[in-house]
């Protein structure tokens, strides 16, 4: 079963194909209308079932217009809506059942281990579509988006400032690793990246650091990066992780020290005036609206390779 999980599941040259088909078959919609359908129809007759445990408004609808431009179709459960592992009816048994009715699952889930063991039993592709440890679809695409503004990632320069230990840090790590691109961390010694992945990394001799100072990890790097200070579902104290993070604040002083044609990149949703100034994510160098839209072209590709 070809599933989409984790970034750090894969080869160079899958993550390579993924990444050039998406271009091409961007490409090849050029002047098309948003739902108007590929030429191919490759999903023509095929189903994909998504489950959100939390909310979502890109990977909920570029996932909807992805499977649209494929030629296929979808359907959005809500967790609370269905029988889903709450005692009423096990996630194995789900997953036997929706492997019934659809060719393809995404689901959003507050705990990985849901993934794990949907992944144990369906019979159908799954692709995670977030979990609290990483969010391949999203680093996938933003690496798409590099890509078209800056050409090919190896050996480029990524600075990760803030919050280190999250979804989309990790996936950057298991993408920096496996595409061979710098990554430097800016951020608190306490929001480091764990010490699990960090070695798994060192271990597959990634090109990482970790920077206290904000300054030195945005220093001449192609891309500045950010999220939320505070995820969905992380359980800390907000107002003293806002706190902490306060002097990580990507603005234009600190964006003055990478490159001059340097990008800033942001997944989204953000929190304005919090991890960014709005002269920043509304400015020249942020692609921010490129990313979501890329979200779409990406997972047509992931899709297209489950499906095989
Ligand atoms: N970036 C992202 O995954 O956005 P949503 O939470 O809106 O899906
Ligand atoms: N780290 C963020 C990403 C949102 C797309 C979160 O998990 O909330």
């Amino acid at each position: 079963m070809k599933n989409f999980l984790n970034i750090s599941d894969f080869t160079s040259k899958d993550l390579r194909k993924i990444l050039d088909d998406a271009k091409i078959r961007k490409n090849k919609r050029s002047g098309l209308n948003k739902s108007s359908i590929d030429e191919d129809e490759p999903m023509k007759g095929k189903t994909l079932i998504m489950i959100f445990e939390k909310p979502s408004t890109r990977t909920r609808i570029s996932f909807d217009l992805a499977v649209k431009q494929l030629g296929g179709s979808s359907i959005t459960l809500n967790p609370d809506g269905i029988h889903y592992g709450k005692g009423d009816e096990t996630l194995k048994d789900t997953a036997k059942v929706l492997s019934q009715y659809g060719d393809l699952i995404m689901i959003r889930t507050k705990s990985h281990s849901n993934l794990e063991e949907f992944a144990q039993h369906s019979e159908i592709p799954l692709i995670n579509g977030l979990s609290e440890l990483s969010h391949p679809c999203q680093v996938m695409s933003d690496i798409f988006t590099i890509e078209e503004k800056k050409g090919n990632i190896e050996n480029k320069k990524i600075a990760w400032i803030g919050d280190g230990n999250n979804n989309m840090a990790y996936s950057l790590i298991e993408a920096a690793t496996i595409l061979n691109f710098e990554l430097k961390f800016g951020c608190p010694n306490k929001y480091s990246p764990n010490k699990k992945i960090l070695n798994w990394a060192k271990k597959n001799k990634a090109k990482i650091e970790i920077f206290k100072d904000p300054k030195k990890a945005v220093n001449l790097v192609d891309c500045v990066m950010t999220d939320k200070w505070v995820s969905m579902n992380d359980k800390v104290n907000k107002k003293l992780k806002k706190k902490d993070l306060k002097n990580y604040q990507v603005n234009k002083k600190l964006m003055s020290f990478a490159k001059e044609d340097s990008i800033f990149m942001h997944c989204l949703p953000v929190g304005r005036g919090e991890e960014v100034t709005d002269d920043v994510i509304d400015g020249k160098q942020s692609v921010v609206w490129a990313q979501a839209e890329n979200r779409i072209h990406a997972q047509k590709s992931v899709i297209i390779w489950c499906l095989g």
